[in-house]
């Protein structure tokens, strides 16, 4: 247990600012990469493995969640395997009617919207939990020296669908409880935020490495809103997993890296950092350059190639990559990634010719 934190890898460093769990400070023998949504419907093994079987309860079941994690490493050589799982995977763990509805996405039987509904929200026993450290540990035990980073939705994400009860585009429904009706609002992105927590520290305690929280819609709230009524959530989240109890040979505290992303959240991303996370991940649409600025040299960054580019011819594509690798300079560390998610229809050839790119330039540049 703990053993993935305190490994050494490229990745890590990167996270730690370039620095080994040790403190000090070393040049990773390769630049490091992966993507989010790497698993899923780009690869061919992943749409064979999930025929027959939902999305949510492939989650559930530790050999198949296990499997699609590992695919992606093995196929596309990335630095780091991100869980298979969901962000909605602790409702359905503390018993609330939710699906993931193909091509649609998160749906709730029952919308949260009354302080009624929120205090009939369930309690989530951490018992709940052993199919995804039952998962982890098995993922943990194939990917060998591979760090595994878990994840899990942060109190605004998961709280906008449900209060909306299905994806939408503005959350205008989260949106007007925070301001008419606080009190509820507090009450249910505080329930969000303990859930949360909890999915995070389950993973980390069963050997993943790092943990990113994905605000993914946190662009659709304004600088104020984020700081009134969202940052303290999240900060919250972030609490469950700042002290995993334990200590390093030499007597440090175990930490994990701790990541914090969303799209268009180029005029948040100071306050990301600001809620506890050690790694800003960048979407596409902010220069890495840029976000230096706004969050500090300090800070290592993730990102943010578009992934709009990866069907673009190669030289396009190649130029695009070398321009994020020369902007994320002067960031105390940098791990590449895409600027959101892998697109179903990217061609995945494409991806495993993108990693071998970012291996091969290395640090000489
Ligand atoms: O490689 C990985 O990143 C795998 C793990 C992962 C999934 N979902 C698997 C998944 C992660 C990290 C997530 C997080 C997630 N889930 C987020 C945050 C990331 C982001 O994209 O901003 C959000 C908002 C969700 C909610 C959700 N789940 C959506 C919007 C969808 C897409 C619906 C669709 O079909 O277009 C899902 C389903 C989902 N989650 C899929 C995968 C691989 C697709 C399911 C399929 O194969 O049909």
């Amino acid at each position: 247990l703990l053993t993935g934190l305190t490994a050494d890898s490229a990745l890590l460093n990167q996270y730690r600012g370039g620095r080994n769990s040790a403190g000090e400070i070393t040049r990773p023998h390769r630049r490091p990469v992966w993507f989010m949504r790497q698993a899923g419907r780009s690869l061919p093994e992943y749409r064979a493995l999930r025929e027959g079987t939902t999305m949510l309860d492939s989650c559930l079941d530790p050999a198949l969640a296990s499997e699609i994690t590992l695919q992606p490493v093995r196929r596309h050589d990335v630095d780091a395997a991100i869980f298979f799982s969901d962000i909605v995977i602790p409702l359905r763990l503390a018993g609330i009617d939710v699906e993931i509805q193909p091509g649609v996405g998160p749906v709730l039987g029952h919308p949260v919207r009354t302080r009624a509904d929120v205090e009939a929200l369930p309690t989530l026993d951490d018992a709940a939990f052993a199919p995804i450290t039952e998962a982890v540990r098995r993922t943990v035990a194939e990917l060998g020296s591979t760090p595994l980073i878990g994840f899990a939705g942060a109190p605004f994400t998961l709280a906008a669908y449900m209060v909306e009860g299905k994806p939408s585009r503005d959350h205008l429904g989260p949106r007007t409880m925070m301001h008419a009706d606080p009190d509820t609002w507090n009450a249910l992105a505080a329930w969000a935020a303990e859930v949360s927590g909890r999915f995070m520290r389950a993973q980390l305690m069963a050997g993943a490495s790092a943990a990113q929280l994905f605000d993914s819609w946190a662009g659709s709230l304004g600088r104020e809103d984020y700081a009134r009524h969202v940052l303290r959530h999240s900060a919250e989240a972030f609490t469950h997993v700042k002290d995993l109890g334990g200590t390093t040979p030499e007597g440090h505290r175990v930490t994990a890296p701790l990541i914090h992303f969303g799209t268009g959240t180029g005029e948040i991303l100071d306050l990301l950092r600001a809620a506890g996370a050690d790694v800003v991940g960048v979407d596409y649409r902010l220069n890495l350059a840029e976000a230096t600025r706004r969050v500090g040299a300090e800070t290592p960054l993730q990102g943010n190639i578009d992934p709009a580019l990866l069907p673009a011819d190669w030289p396009v594509l190649e130029k695009h990559v070398r321009s994020i690798i020369a902007a994320g300079s002067g960031a105390a560390g940098h791990v590449l990634n895409l600027g959101h998610g892998v697109p179903p229809e990217t061609d995945p050839e494409v991806l495993t010719r993108v990693v071998s790119l970012i291996h091969e330039i290395g640090y000489e540049d």
